[in-house]
């Protein structure tokens, strides 16, 4: 029997309970479709932090580049600075395996009601793939006379011809599965340089793809005609920054930031993807049982397609969607009183009957 193996990352807050929701709903599905699922749990994250002082063992990259894919729940807390939990956890795994195409669907699943009147899930369906690599996370900067007066903070945001013609291309191919369309976010007006780079390398990118229609958008327009006309999106590709923006709005139109899912591709395979949901750790909510996993359920089926089981990928999105669609088990940010788990149980169930059905 085919085995994956999976590097387990639950990280922080929620982001343990999101991910047993996952791991129950893939488990479910390797049963019915004939693989197994074989997960190494990696403990690491804030607590790690707080008792090792660091946010993983040195050596924690070469750890994960073994792994099939990694499932990560979230992280950051409140007792750790953020800059710090971020880049020395999360930031680290999507530069060092390229993982440069984010791709995070935005998507208002049936029978949700979302929260822009008159916006249903026909108007509400497109793809956001944010540039996972550079850009405004280079992490390219310093401090200058700390403490004095004079004190000066330096960010720079870094672009590289390399980094934007791969994602611009990765973007035109996913159109091409899709409806057709690329949104290229900008700000070439304002950003006289990367952007006007960004812009010329999108035009260049496009002409390879006559066949997909293709706009640039002002960040700030295109964030309002999220709400205003969303059914005009299909893929929307976006700097680092940008697409991390957009996508917590993207979270919101799909009616909670719990339902929004993620998945960090490393298309040339320079290590392992890494699948996770948009939201964070959620510190307000935590050890409730409460928090919505939908987001990480839906990376999980993502995760799925990535490994080429592409039946049970479907079938774990078939299974979202049931839930949705007769909404009774909803957590509380959809209106519900469901738990986490009744949320996965429920969605298991699912899984097994459609095979049965098939
Ligand atoms: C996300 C998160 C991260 C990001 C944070 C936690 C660094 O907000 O995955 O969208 O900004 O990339
Ligand atoms: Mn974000």
């Amino acid at each position: 029997m085919k085995t994956y193996n999976i590097a387990v990352i639950p990280g922080d807050g929620i982001g343990g309970e999101v991910i047993d929701a996952g791991l129950h709903v893939l488990r479910a599905a390797a049963e019915v479709y004939g693989f197994e699922v074989s997960t190494e749990h990696l403990p690491w994250g804030c607590t790690y932090y707080l008792e090792h002082g660091e946010m993983m063992p040195a050596g924690g990259i070469d750890t994960l580049a073994g792994a099939d894919a990694i499932y990560l729940g979230a992280v950051g807390w409140p007792t750790v600075p953020d800059h710090v939990s971020l880049w020395e956890l999360l930031l680290p795994i999507r530069q060092t395996f390229a993982q440069y195409a984010n791709v995070r669907p935005v998507r208002l699943l049936p029978g949700l009601e979302g929260r822009i009147k008159g916006k249903g899930p026909e108007h509400i369906n497109f793809v956001c793939v944010r540039e996972n690599s550079e850009g405004e996370y280079s992490g390219v900067g310093g401090r200058v006379h700390r403490s004095f007066p004079q004190e000066l903070a330096i960010q720079t945001d870094v672009f590289t011809r390399a980094g934007v013609e791969r994602v611009m291309r990765f973007s035109f191919e996913l159109a091409r599965t899709r409806r057709n369309k690329v949104t290229s976010a900008t700000k070439s007006n304002a950003g006289r340089y990367a952007f006007v780079f960004w812009d010329e390398i999108h035009a260049e990118v496009a002409q390879d793809y006559p066949d997909v229609e293709t706009e640039k958008w002002h960040i700030d327009a295109l964030a309002a005609r999220f709400v205003t006309h969303p059914e005009t999106l299909d893929v929307v590709v976006a700097s680092n920054l940008f697409g991390d923006i957009l996508t917590d709005l993207g979270g919101a139109i799909q009616g909670s930031l719990g339902n929004a899912a993620s998945a960090n591709l490393s298309p040339e395979h320079v290590g392992p993807s890494m699948f996770e949901p948009v939201h964070g750790s959620a510190p307000d909510i935590q050890g409730q049982g409460i928090a919505n996993p939908i987001g990480s359920i839906w990376a999980g089926s993502m995760m799925l397609d990535h490994l080429g089981e592409t039946e049970a990928a479907r079938a774990v999105m078939a299974g979202i969607e049931t839930l949705t669609a007769r909404g009774e088990t909803l957590t509380r940010d959809l209106g519900g009183q469901a738990s986490t788990m009744d949320v996965a149980n429920a969605i298991a169930r699912t899984v097994r009957e459609v095979e049965v059905g098939a």
